[in-house]
């Protein structure tokens, strides 16, 4: 029980001021969305995409230049949506090599101290052979892949199931009207 407020205040210069999915897949030729979101404090700066096994030492691959228009850098672009205090990055034609480790980061501008960094948050990127449906499967890591799914379970598989009760339906009025027709013989 102590532990929490301990890890609370290790937390509090840069921890959960970003967050991302751990991991999202893409198929070989398709793209991916990764969806990171960021704390209100840093609408403006930054953000950046970048590749590597650690977030200290990784290449840059695109950056926002603090402003709500993408930038791209070949098949990787980036864009800010500040009012959803969310920064996407999409990564298209994916292929075997683009799989890896990779972070989402904030550039802070006012680095004095030695101890501030980046706030980061890293994100696995794997790629799959296709004959997978691409759409379910390349934005699973994101929010919108998240809402795909639930439209998945929620919207479609109802629907599924009341088209298949609207067959059954169809097919029962026919007996019963076909009941009524006979009704009329019956009460002779
Ligand atoms: C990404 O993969 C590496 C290596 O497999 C692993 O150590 C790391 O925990 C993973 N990161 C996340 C956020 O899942």
């Amino acid at each position: 029980m102590w532990l929490s407020p301990a890890l609370l205040l290790l937390c509090l210069p840069g921890c959960l001021s970003l967050t991302g999915p751990s991991s999202v897949m893409g198929t070989m030729g398709g793209s991916l969305r990764v969806w990171c979101q960021y704390e209100k404090a840093y609408k403006g700066y930054n953000k950046y995409w970048c590749r590597g096994k650690y977030d200290t030492s990784c290449d840059i691959i695109v950056e926002t230049k603090g402003e709500e228009k993408e930038e791209r850098n070949g098949r990787v672009s980036i864009r800010d949506y500040a009012d959803d205090f969310t920064f996407t990055v999409t990564m298209e034609n994916l292929n075997a090599n683009d799989a890896g480790s990779y972070w989402c980061k904030i550039q802070r501008v006012w680095i004095l101290d030695a101890l501030s960094y980046d706030p980061s948050v890293q994100v696995n990127v794997s790629v799959f052979p296709g004959l997978v449906v691409t759409f379910e499967v390349t934005d699973l890591g994101s929010p919108l892949g998240s809402a795909h799914f639930l439209l998945l379970v929620f919207l479609k598989l109802p629907l599924l199931l009341g088209m298949l009760g609207a067959v059954l339906w169809v097919s029962r009025p026919q007996r019963s009207s076909g009941r009524r027709q006979s009704q009329p013989h019956e009460n002779q």
